[in-house]
């Protein structure tokens, strides 16, 4: 069975090595060079249950080595810190690894293992995807190149065209979008905290995060249409300062960014996640607000669910991929509500007024006097489903 992968991201680059190691004919399509995927600087946070996954799937090497291994977060109400003790709550924690370092895994495993993986592709078209095979259309350099498939794995992020191949009277769109984004950078300092810290804030939500002991991720709530010129880094320290705990602010060790981007915030569901011999995986079915860490996890459980559905039907076709959306969705959901938790209650939204305001209030009070909501905020985060 020949399946052509679209997107060699995370999600694309995990299905390639799974369906591989198993025996399958696979081919990764990427548009951009490795070495900018390589590159990107986007998640850092890896569920329990993913990386037990990666560890099943011996990819979890250096993440076992090098991952920061975290037991609790901090979330901050307008300065006040409460901890959230993950491992006393659940007993499972989170590892804070870079997405960039687990594409580098992932590569390295695709080269070991000779996954065949072709970068730079440009104007992928698909066929018809409701008969079989599907032809995929692209060009390499100068040369037009026609591949045929038996199943189509879309996994070509957000922006990408697999997710058009669903004729529109049969995908549905959910989607909300938020009135801001997160500013960030990457500095070379040292974590602010050993946690990570949430911030709510008058002014807006903050991010404390880390890559390692000397690489730190900070986010700052901003306009959608905040110009990065006019954020210079003093500027982004002094702001950052005063949306986190005074304790924080004192110890905050600044210097020059490395990376700065605005990401505009968004949560969207595309049903269903698989027409005719097309499935979809990872951002290309799905996008949720960074806020609760879950966009990179939830890619990475897709890629699972869907590679279990083709190595287990005998000869995978609409039905076998239906039911791989149906399970794929349930999941997608929850994560879904829980990102959009997470950014409603602790962001500025600009037009919601003194109501919503007193409604964040009481979510925050809740978490810090009942230990079953901050259970249930644990489990979530941690990415174990009850
Ligand atoms: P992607 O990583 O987007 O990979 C899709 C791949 O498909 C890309 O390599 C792309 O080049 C390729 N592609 C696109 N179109 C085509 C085409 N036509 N043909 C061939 N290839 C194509 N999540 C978090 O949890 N926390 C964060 O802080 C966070 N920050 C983010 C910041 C940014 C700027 C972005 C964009 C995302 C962020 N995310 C974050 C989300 C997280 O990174 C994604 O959920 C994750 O990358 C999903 O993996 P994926 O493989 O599904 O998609
Ligand atoms: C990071 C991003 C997140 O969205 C999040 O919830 C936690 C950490 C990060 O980039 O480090």
């Amino acid at each position: 069975m020949q399946v052509a992968v679209v997107g060699g991201g995370p999600a694309g680059s995990l299905l390639g090595i799974l369906l591989h190691r198993a025996g399958l004919d696979v081919v990764v399509l990427e548009r951009r060079s490795v070495e900018h995927v390589r590159g990107r600087i986007r998640a850092g946070v890896l569920e329990h249950p993913s990386v037990t996954m990666l560890r099943e799937h011996r990819l979890a090497d250096r993440v076992d080595r090098e991952g920061m291994r975290h037991e609790g977060v901090v979330l901050s109400d307008r300065g006040d810190p409460l901890r959230v003790d993950f491992q006393g709550l659940t007993g499972h924690g989170v590892v804070v690894y870079g997405q960039t370092e687990l594409q580098k895994d992932l590569f390295a495993a695709i080269e070991a293992e000779g996954v065949e993986y072709l970068d730079e592709i440009e104007e992928l078209a698909l066929g018809d995807v409701t008969n079989r095979p599907v032809e995929l259309r692209y060009r390499r350099g100068s040369r037009e190149e026609t591949l045929l498939a038996d199943v189509v794995a879309g996994c070509d992020g957000a922006h990408g065209v697999t997710a058009d191949a669903v004729p529109r009277g049969v995908r549905r769109t959910y989607e909300r979008y938020y009135p801001f984004g997160w500013l960030g950078i990457m500095a070379e300092t040292a974590p602010v905290h050993p946690e990570l810290i949430y911030a709510r804030h008058e002014r807006g939500f903050a991010l404390c995060s880390m890559r390692h002991a000397r690489l730190s991720r900070y986010y700052l709530q901003a306009p959608l249409d905040t110009d990065l010129g006019a954020w210079p880094d003093d500027r982004f320290w002094d702001e950052l300062r005063r949306r986190i705990p005074p304790a924080a602010a004192e110890r905050l060790e600044t210097g020059p960014s490395i990376e700065k981007s605005l990401t505009p915030l968004r949560s969207a569901v595309g049903e269903p996640m698989a027409y005719g011999f097309l499935a979809l995986a990872g951002d290309a079915a799905h996008s949720v607000p960074p806020t609760g860490a879950k966009g990179l996890n939830l890619a990475l459980a897709d890629v699972v669910d869907l590679a279990e559905v083709l190595l287990e039907a005998k000869d995978p076709g609409p039905e076998a991929l239906q039911a791989y959306s149906d399970r794929a969705l349930r999941r997608v959901w929850r994560a879904v509500r829980f990102s959009w938790w997470m950014t409603t209650v602790l962001h500025r939204f600009p037009d919601d007024g003194p109501f919503a305001e007193r409604i964040q209030d009481a979510e925050l009070a809740l978490l810090r006097s009942s230990v079953a909501a901050r259970r249930a905020m644990a489990e979530q985060y941690v990415g174990i489903l009850p």
